[in-house]
């Protein structure tokens, strides 16, 4: 007999393929991270930090959060940070819920949301995107009941890249009042689209964030929870107070230093690489999602094919399923010289 709960019992892991990603001998467009290395200056503030004889010490935050604020134009009060923005997605669901309520999460989405869901045992309301008609957002308000706890809003949504109109999560939040409106912005540069000038109209928004993506940080996992004051507050009082590494902290004041090498690489991806890769697969007529973030989920008629002739030209990009069970294939976009590389790829595979 389990120790454990046995709707835990009942779940399985949530287990990415990790093995064999090693960026020595693969181009890396499977996980949507950064292509490029970090700065320079991150590097030699972790060197520092480590040589500083500090490490036998917890961690201390310092100025971190009000560093945060000020890139985001918000209170310092209306933000903490997080272990990554996994661990705010979490936090959210865990003290927003209670067994047995609802959760609204349109899919396809991101494997965290129905995770943590699933781990507090809520009921899954599930509407799906459409890639004519994007977030479905009136099913989601028709949806909303007086269990309803939260409403993910991925924005952009991953894999697809949907985006949703500021004034539409304003609408749902509003037709939802009880409800958490958590808001993923987890590649919020790429996007450029906030709802984080809206806290104070609507309460019940709660924006996730990350130093992940676009930061180029994935491995040192730092995060950020944006909301009113009060949301924060009671969020503080789940997460633990060394929650955070150090070392996270340390780089991420550093990246904070030299945005510039973050907002190139940004400038780089979305209005030189993109344009090339869709205009590659408009040319051959290749079907793919329109998208705000640095991914296609492209629609090639033999995707398993495709996929592996990639892989056996060094690239890794990520297999994802739509409604219907067709494969798509998630392509990471990355410098304009990786892009070239690719489309020459799946020109000679084509
Ligand atoms: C939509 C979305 N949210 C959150 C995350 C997790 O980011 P983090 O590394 O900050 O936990 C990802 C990572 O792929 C993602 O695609």
């Amino acid at each position: 007999m389990s120790i454990f709960k046995s709707h835990i019992d009942a779940m399985s892991a949530y287990q990415p393929p990790l093995e064999g990603r090693d960026p020595k001998s693969y181009t890396l467009l499977d996980f949507n991270e950064r292509t490029i290395d970090v700065a320079e200056p991150v590097r030699r503030a972790l060197e520092d930090f480590i040589n500083s004889g500090r490490l036998q010490m917890y961690p201390s935050y310092g100025d971190i959060t009000d560093r945060i604020a000020a890139y985001c134009g918000v209170d310092a009060g209306q933000v903490m940070i997080t272990n990554g923005s996994d661990h705010g997605i979490d936090l959210i669901i865990r003290s927003a819920c209670r067994e047995g309520d609802e959760i609204i999460i349109p899919g396809p989405s991101f494997a965290m949301y129905t995770q943590c869901a699933q781990i507090e045992n809520l009921s899954i309301v599930e509407p799906h995107y459409t890639r004519e008609g994007g977030y479905p957002v009136e099913e989601v308000i028709a949806s909303v009941t007086d269990r309803t706890r939260v409403i993910i809003i991925s924005n952009p949504n991953n894999p697809c890249g949907t985006l949703v109109a500021p004034e539409e999560i304003v609408r749902i939040a509003k037709a939802a009042p009880g409800a958490a409106i958590l808001v993923d912005e987890c590649y919020f540069e790429y996007s450029k689209t906030t709802v984080a000038d809206r806290l104070v109209e609507c309460p019940n928004i709660l924006i996730t964030r990350t130093f992940s993506k676009t930061w180029g940080l994935p491995s040192i996992r730092l995060g950020y929870v944006l909301s009113a004051t009060e949301n924060i507050n009671a969020l503080l009082c789940v997460r633990g107070p060394y929650d955070i590494n150090q070392l996270a902290v340390v780089a991420v004041d550093a990246a904070l230093n030299s945005p510039e090498v973050t907002l190139s690489y940004v400038d780089e991806v979305m209005q030189v690489s993109k344009p090339l890769l869709e205009a590659f697969l408009d040319e051959r007529g290749i079907d793919y999602w329109p998208s705000a973030a640095n991914y296609l989920w492209v629609f090639p008629e033999d995707p398993v094919a495709v996929n592996q002739a990639l892989e056996a030209r060094h690239i890794l990009v990520r297999p994802k399923v739509d409604r219907e069970g067709r494969q798509g294939l998630r392509m990471t976009v990355g410098t304009e010289a990786q892009t070239r590389a690719l489309v020459g790829v799946l020109e000679d595979i084509f």
